[in-house]
């Protein structure tokens, strides 16, 4: 038999929405491989998945857990693959806060060694690259304001964005966090626990912020708003601040006055991103991102909760303390919880 974590109860609370079963643990069918899966990602919205907002079809019980990172396991007799029992391998399929994971090999990944810091290249590592290059058309010289900025996907953008060249203004609440950001080389730092954005924006950048990486919603949406250069660009990645509570689809709108004046006169742009709507640049990116990681080109921080007072996130048990830990906005980095031992 093996453990996986399942949505019974449509929530944002996850606590609420999961129960441990087991399940047996049989051979994979013909077509399929079996990963034995060793970390898992915790991503913010995770959340918005146990609340049934998408990536499901809705009907409970139902899995969750969008990156798994584990070794081939068992390979399925019809299944024609270069990969070899013991391989180290990303698994993208819904449910990775589960012991093993049953997966088609076009949605597994293979990478260079068994370590957490790879689980940065999915979710995080592409949303990054991908929404920076393609939605907010990131260019040498821009100034790029990241919001979340230590986060799993805030480290990247960070450094992506200065890998294209750009100057980096990093938003995040903490002195501690704050360092790492500097180590990552971001050009200036806002504390927003401590410091006014909008006061900070308006004496130190006067002319405005070329693009814009939000992912907090409410008042910091329109905070930043404010901010955009002439022909600048928002890139609309997610809403934190809004996904708890029950209603609606997570994200609430925020009211700006005149906005089609505003959008046209100071030729601005507000582009929506959903990773998942960017599929047919995986590949190409997982083939920047993989190599980077591994040479340490792309630093990676990998919260697993070691510094928590209940210690490291180990077992499935610890998913909702992980998840927890995220929305309580206490990691440094990427959020990653160590299934079993390999
Ligand atoms: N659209 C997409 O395809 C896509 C893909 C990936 C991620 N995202 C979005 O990107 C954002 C970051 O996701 P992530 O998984 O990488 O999480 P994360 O950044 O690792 O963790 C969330 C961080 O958000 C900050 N935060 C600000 N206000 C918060 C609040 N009220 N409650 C909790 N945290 C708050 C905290 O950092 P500070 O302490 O620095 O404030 C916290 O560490 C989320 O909005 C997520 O939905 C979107």
């Amino acid at each position: 038999m093996y453990k996986k974590l399942q949505v019974f109860t449509k929530t944002t609370n996850f606590r609420q929405a999961t129960k441990l079963v087991e399940c047996p643990l049989v051979k994979p069918n013909d077509e399929e491989i079996r990963v034995k899966n060793i970390y898992a990602g915790v991503n913010a919205t995770d959340i918005n998945i146990t609340a049934a907002r998408y990536f499901t079809d809705g009907k409970l019980p139902f899995d969750i857990g969008l990156e798994a990172l584990g070794i081939v396991d068992e390979i399925g007799s019809n299944v024609t693959t270069t990969l070899k029992k013991g391989q180290p391998v990303l698994a993208l399929n819904g449910a990775g806060f589960s012991e093993y994971v049953y997966s088609s090999p076009k949605h597994l990944i293979p990478l260079p060694e068994l370590k957490p810091d790879y689980l940065v290249t999915y979710v995080n590592g592409l949303t990054a690259s991908i929404a920076l290059d393609k939605a907010g058309h990131v260019k040498a010289g821009d100034k790029v304001l990241v919001t979340a900025a230590a986060g799993g996907t805030g480290q990247i953008v960070v450094q992506w964005a200065k890998h294209r060249g750009a100057y980096v203004i990093a938003m995040t609440s903490s002195e501690k966090k704050a360092e790492y950001l500097k180590k990552l080389g971001a050009d200036f730092i806002i504390n927003y626990k401590t410091d006014n954005i909008d006061q900070v924006l308006s004496e130190k950048f006067p002319d405005g912020i070329d693009v814009v990486w939000e992912t907090i919603g409410g008042d910091v949406f329109s905070t930043l708003f404010k901010h955009l250069a002439i022909k600048g660009r928002m890139v609309l990645i997610g809403s934190i601040t809004t996904y708890s509570g029950d209603q609606g689809h997570g994200f609430v709108d925020v009211s700006i006055p005149n906005l089609h004046t505003k959008l046209v006169m100071r030729s601005l742009s507000l582009t929506g991103f959903m990773l998942m709507n960017y599929r047919e640049h995986f590949q190409e990116y997982f083939g920047q991102l993989i190599p980077k990681v591994h040479k340490g080109e792309i630093k990676v921080a990998v919260d697993l909760g070691e510094q928590t007072s209940e210690g490291k996130f180990f077992g499935l048990e610890q998913v909702v303390r992980a998840e927890e830990h995220l929305h309580g906005g206490k990691n440094l980095g990427k959020v990653v919880v160590q299934i079993q031992e390999p």
